[in-house]
C-alpha cells in the first residue's frame, strides 16, 4: 500500500549487498518497481525507495544499490552508514558467490551497525536446473550466522516482496 510521504513514520535505509550479477539491481527494481531485462552493470550511487505499511506504521524504506562498486572490493563504510538492514544475495546458481557470503557478514560485522538485521537471499530461484547451491546449505549458514533466509526469482517475482517485508518488520 502506498502512501502520501506526510505520512511516513520512519524511514529505514537498507543496503543491498553480494557478489556482482547476482541480481542485486534486478531485486531492487522488483520491489519499487519493475524488472528490467537488458540490466546494465550499475554504474555510480544510487538508492531507490518504497513506502509501505507494516504494523501500521508508515514505513519508507530507502534501499541503497551498492552501484557495482564490490567488483572493485571498494563498498565504502559510508555505504553501510546508518543502515538498519542489509539484503545479502547470492545467486542460487553459481556456487562462488555463495562460498563469498562469509565474507559479505565479516564486512557487515566490521562497517555496519551491530544490530544490523540481515537476510540472506538466494536469488535466480526460477533456474530450477542450473542449481549449484543447495537450499539446505543456505538455511544451515544462515542460522549459524543468525541471518534470516529466503530464496526469490527477481525475474518472476517470486518471494521478492516477501523478504523485504520480513527484514522492514524485523527492523521495526
Ligand atoms: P552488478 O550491478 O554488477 O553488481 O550486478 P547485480 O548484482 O546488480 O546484478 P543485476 O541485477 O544487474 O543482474 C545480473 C543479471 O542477472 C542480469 O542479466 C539479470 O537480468 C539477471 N537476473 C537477475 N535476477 C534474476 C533472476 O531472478 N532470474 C534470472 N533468470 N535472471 C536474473
Amino acid at each position: 500500500q502506498e502512501h502520501a510521504p506526510e505520512k511516513i513514520d520512519y524511514v529505514f535505509k537498507v543496503v543491498v549487498i553480494g557478489d556482482s550479477a547476482v541480481g542485486k539491481t534486478q531485486i531492487l527494481s522488483r520491489f519499487t518497481n519493475e524488472f528490467c531485462f537488458d540490466s546494465k552493470s550499475t554504474i555510480g550511487v544510487e538508492f531507490q525507495t518504497r513506502t509501505v505499511t507494516i504494523k501500521s506504521k508508515v514505513i519508507k524504506a530507502q534501499i541503497w544499490d551498492t552501484a557495482g562498486q564490490e567488483r572493485y572490493r571498494a563498498v565504502t563504510s559510508a555505504y553501510y552508514r546508518g543502515a538498519l538492514g542489509a539484503m545479502l544475495v547470492y545467486d542460487i546458481t553459481k556456487r562462488q558467490s555463495f562460498d563469498h557470503v562469509a565474507r559479505w557478514v565479516e564486512e557487515l560485522r566490521a562497517h555496519a551497525d551491530s544490530s544490523i538485521a540481515i537476510m540472506l537471499i538466494g536469488n535466480k530461484a526460477d533456474l530450477v536446473d542450473l542449481r549449484a547451491v543447495p537450499t539446505e546449505d543456505a538455511v544451515e549458514f544462515a542460522e549459524d550466522q543468525g541471518l534470516f533466509f529466503a530464496e526469490t526469482s527477481a525475474l518472476s517475482g517470486d518471494n521478492v516482496d516477501k523478504a523485504f517485508f520480513k527484514l522492514l518488520g524485523e527492523i521495526y
